[in-house]
């Protein structure tokens, strides 16, 4: 098992105290519109914090690659009767056209190949589908300052990349930012709906 995975068996034991962020996950889902009926994919759900903020009705499946993580999810998973499966965001095996929503919460910039992912995420979407983003990443104007820059390194190695130009490599994939606005950090971290 790869180190991007065994960290976060590492981690999620603990996950749940430092990563909450229930209320920009809120917004995050508010913005979603999700309507009764809806089938919803979390992919790179981690603990499935973003489970029990869902609002009833839908049919979701949330997937993760490490079995710490799908472990601490499970019984959140079970109280909204959410599928939980181990697969790889960055090929994800549902076939294309399969989900009104795709939620990617802080997973965009932890893969290895964030295109890849999106690619992924935009392929199974359905016609008339979003993708919602919620994560840290930098989109110009101009390159991140020099301590994002410098930080980068160890935060790619133990968390995540701080500089991921997310919205352009979504717009690569065919994901356009529709709606975009700041929601932590100082606006480090971001919520953006997508569509195709
Ligand atoms: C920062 S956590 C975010 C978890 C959750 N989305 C949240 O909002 O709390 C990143 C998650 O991505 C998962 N992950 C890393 N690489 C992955 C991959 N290639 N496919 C699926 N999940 C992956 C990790 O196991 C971890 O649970």
């Amino acid at each position: 098992m790869n180190w991007a995975i065994t960290r976060y068996n590492l981690y999620a034991p603990h996950y749940d105290r430092w990563i909450a962020l229930t209320p920009h996950r809120r917004r995050s889902i508010e913005l979603a519109r999700l309507q009764p009926g809806e089938r919803v994919l979390i992919s790179g759900c981690g603990t499935g914090l973003d489970l029990p903020l869902l609002p009833p009705g839908l049919s979701i499946d949330a997937v993760d690659l490490s079995p710490g993580m799908l472990a601490q999810a499970a019984p959140r998973a079970a109280r909204c009767g959410a599928r939980l499966q181990t697969m790889n965001a960055q090929h994800l095996d549902f076939p294309s056209a399969s989900f009104d929503c795709v939620f990617l919460h802080l997973i965009v910039a932890i893969v290895p190949d964030p295109l890849q992912c999106l690619r992924e995420a935009a392929r199974v979407l359905k016609l008339g589908g979003r993708v919602m983003l919620f994560d840290k990443y930098y989109d110009g104007p101009g390159r991140p300052r020099l301590v994002r820059r410098a930080l980068n390194p160890l935060f790619r190695f133990l968390v995540t990349d701080l500089n991921t130009p997310t919205l352009r490599l979504a717009a690569e994939a065919g994901l356009h930012a529709v709606h975009e606005e700041p929601a932590f950090l100082r606006g480090m971290f971001r919520i953006a709906r997508l569509e195709p």
